[in-house]
């Protein structure tokens, strides 16, 4: 099928107490195209054009987290998990809603074939979500990701990072190494590269002084020989000395990585407790 690149349609969405502006076309039907303001139910992600009928709407509407089973959670953070063929509306209307913030990827309404990780924050009114990502049951390319998004309104805080992270802890438990599917957008093109360069480096630091190679970095990390390869490389830390790879951990990485924990500080550091994961692999 073509994918028509078509522009905005919406011009906000109302989600739990947020207003946001959608980046990209996502195909609503096309009467929500007139409304100024569209209502999204941040529980069930319903959603309205008549702020009445929403608020009637928020009365009945029972869901206080998403409808999956919990398989994480620390002192802020939960994810769900949630199967696409069991919550067809649901995932639907999730892609429906994130489609408003990607531009490339085709929109799945075939949403069976996927698994749904949910991540949110909790509070005495229920699990708020901040980001997603989806993943196919059975890939036969090894992608441990299909599309990932964290909501506008909380980007820039840590939680790609987390989400990221938490794929490649779903990976290690399969055994498996994964990467995300491709293209990626420029915004997750960075948000990994920053993943993949803090983990290679903190990894490499962890290490120090004993020799390690890119295939025991891969199977550390989950992540492929590639994406190792390819990181190394962005660092200009992978040297080719008498026919052999070697990494070297330059002195502009260990000030980087100074620079980052001092800002990181201030600004607080988020991080995933793999521990905290309660979730095999599906047999
Ligand atoms: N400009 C520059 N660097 C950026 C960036 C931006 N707008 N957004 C992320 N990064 C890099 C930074 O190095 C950042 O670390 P820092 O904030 O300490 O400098 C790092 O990525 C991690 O950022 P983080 O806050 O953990 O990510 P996020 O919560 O903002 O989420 C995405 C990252 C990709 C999930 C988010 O941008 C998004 O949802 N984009 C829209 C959907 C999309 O394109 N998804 C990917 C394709 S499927
Ligand atoms: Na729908």
């Amino acid at each position: 099928a073509h994918e028509i690149s078509r522009v905005r349609n919406l011009s906000k969405l109302q989600i739990g107490k947020y207003e946001v502006e959608p980046w990209y076309f996502s195909p609503y039907p096309v009467e929500y195209t007139e409304e100024e303001i569209v209502f999204i139910c941040e529980f069930c992600l319903s959603y309205f054009g008549e702020e009445k009928r929403f608020q009637r709407h928020r009365t009945k509407c029972t869901l206080l987290h998403p409808p999956g089973n919990e398989i994480y959670r620390d002192s802020t953070v939960s994810f769900f998990e949630i199967d696409g063929r069991r919550q067809r509306t649901w995932c639907r209307n999730l892609c429906l809603l994130s489609k408003c913030f990607l531009d490339h990827k085709t929109l799945y309404y075939d949403v069976d074939p996927f698994l749904f990780y949910i991540m949110t924050t909790r509070d005495e009114y229920g699990c708020h979500m901040i980001g997603y990502f989806s993943k196919e049951k059975e890939s036969a390319e090894g992608y441990n990701v299909a599309c990932i998004l964290t909501l506008p309104q909380f980007q820039r805080h840590g939680y790609g990072k987390l989400l990221i992270a938490f794929s490649y802890e779903l990976s290690k438990r399969e055994g498996k190494l994964g990467s995300p599917e491709k293209p990626l957008s420029d915004l997750g093109l960075l948000g990994y590269r920053a993943y993949w360069q803090d983990t290679i480096v903190d990894l490499l630091l962890n290490n120090k002084g004993l020799e390690t190679t890119i295939d025991e970095l891969a199977s550390m990390s989950a992540m492929t020989t590639q994406d190792v390869i390819h990181t190394l490389q962005n660092l200009n830390m992978l040297r080719y000395f008498k026919g052999q790879h070697v990494i070297c951990l330059t002195d502009a990485i260990l000030n980087q990585k100074q620079k980052q924990i001092e800002k990181q500080k201030i600004k607080g550091k988020r991080t995933l407790d793999p521990e905290l994961i309660q979730w095999k692999p599906p047999v």
